[in-house]
């Protein structure tokens, strides 16, 4: 049987290695820890971050939470104020040291500790590194680097701010990091070099925090979501993964709870895809066929080989606000065939079925004749 036979379920029972599902009720076993302590989300306006706001807010957390949209992440805050919970929006570009450190000392300055922090703030890709234009010399010009500034640098900022507050922290209870790294934390997306990369490199960060965590009595945990439908994903991208099963916006804020609120919980990577939330624990990082970069590969195999119509791409055109005239539109659908037909091949997904193989073909060929 190939792998793109098996149900997401199947995939897992297979898979034989350490870790397990968790179920919503095991990733709120331990809401009642929440109850009072302080927690910092960046990129809190929007999507996780303020799903997870809210969700903590309504379990007794005090929430600062953040985003480089003040409009926005007052909308949260006020969402968890009229529903009775405490939280303080404010304004902050995780990009830009100084903000954060201003955050912090808000956090601080309002209610003496910090006890969680949730370094989620994110953009997608930023176009420009494929970019052919030539600069004033003829030659190639810097590409745009705001995706490593925010996703790298800026989460690397949180953790620095986080483990120094948490350390000041005088409680010998829960205290908690969350980072949020990706499914492109374990594979390269087409196309989005600096979003794959900054992604990988929050796993390194979290694998290397994780020693230092431990003495300090920091738990950290990584929360790595396949695709999901909020508004960091751009047009192409909606069009390229129309009709694939996503992750839910529940289960990733489930496995952000989780990761924040157990106090025995820490050093696991949480993977988030349509099949719920997997917990795969630090030891079991194993490169190679028996091991989860090999079992992320067949997930998102499986995933891809899914048999999408016509009407999925369609409707996805819906959610692109752009302007669209016909000849974007042609190119998108060609871009994202291009990019999921190179990303099978490189996984191997071959059976993605008569129709997408149809489908992929005439997209592509299109593209290259317009
Ligand atoms: N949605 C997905 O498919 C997906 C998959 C894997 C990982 N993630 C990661 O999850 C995290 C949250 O993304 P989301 O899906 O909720 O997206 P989202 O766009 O809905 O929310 C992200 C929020 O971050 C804010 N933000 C952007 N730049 C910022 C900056 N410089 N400083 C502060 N805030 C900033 C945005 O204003 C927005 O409110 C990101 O780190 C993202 O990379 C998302």
């Amino acid at each position: 049987m190939s792998t793109s036979e098996l149900s997401p379920e199947q995939l897992v029972q297979k898979q034989s290695l350490p870790g397990a599902h968790l179920s919503t009720e095991a990733c709120l076993a331990q809401a009642k820890q929440l109850q009072g302590k302080v927690v910092v989300v960046t990129g809190a306006g929007g999507g996780f971050g303020r799903n997870y706001s809210v969700l903590a807010a309504s379990h007794g957390a005090k929430v600062i939470a953040s985003d480089i949209n003040l409009a926005a992440v007052q909308a949260t805050v006020d969402e968890i104020v009229q529903a009775g919970g405490q939280a303080i929006a404010t304004r902050c570009d995780t990009a830009d040291w100084d903000s954060q450190v201003a955050m912090f000392r808000l956090a601080i300055n309002t209610y003496s500790v910090v006890d969680v922090v949730v370094a989620n703030a994110g953009v997608t890709e930023i176009p420009g590194w494929f970019d052919e234009k030539l600069g004033e010399n003829e030659e190639p010009v810097k590409p745009p680097m705001a995706t490593v500034d925010i996703n790298l640098l800026g989460a690397s900022y949180t953790a620095r701010l986080a483990f120094y507050h948490l350390k000041k922290n005088p409680s010998t209870g829960l205290k908690s990091i969350v980072l949020l790294g990706s499914m492109s934390s374990f594979f390269g997306i087409p196309m989005a070099p600096m979003y794959s990369m900054s992604k990988h490199a929050m796993i390194g960060l979290f694998r290397s925090l994780y020693h230092s965590a431990t003495p300090a009595g920091i738990n950290i945990n990584i929360v790595c979501p396949w695709f999901c439908a909020t508004g960091i994903l751009s047009a192409p991208t909606r069009i390229a993964v129309a009709g694939l099963p996503l992750a839910t916006v529940d289960n990733v804020v489930q496995g952000i709870f989780k990761g924040s609120s157990d106090p025995s919980f820490t050093g696991n990577i949480l993977g988030i895809d349509a099949a719920g939330v997997l917990c795969i624990p630090y030891d079991a990082f194993i490169v190679g066929e028996g091991g989860y970069y090999r079992a992320f590969l067949n997930r998102a195999a499986y995933t891809i080989s899914t048999v999408r119509t016509i009407k999925d791409v369609i409707a996805a055109f819906g959610d692109a606000r752009k302007p669209s005239p016909t000849k974007m539109a042609v190119k998108t659908v060609g871009l994202g065939a291009l990019a999921l037909s190179a990303y099978s091949a490189a996984v191997g997904a071959t059976d993605v079925g008569i129709s997408g193989l149809v489908g992929r073909g005439a997209a592509a060929a299109t593209l290259l004749v317009i």
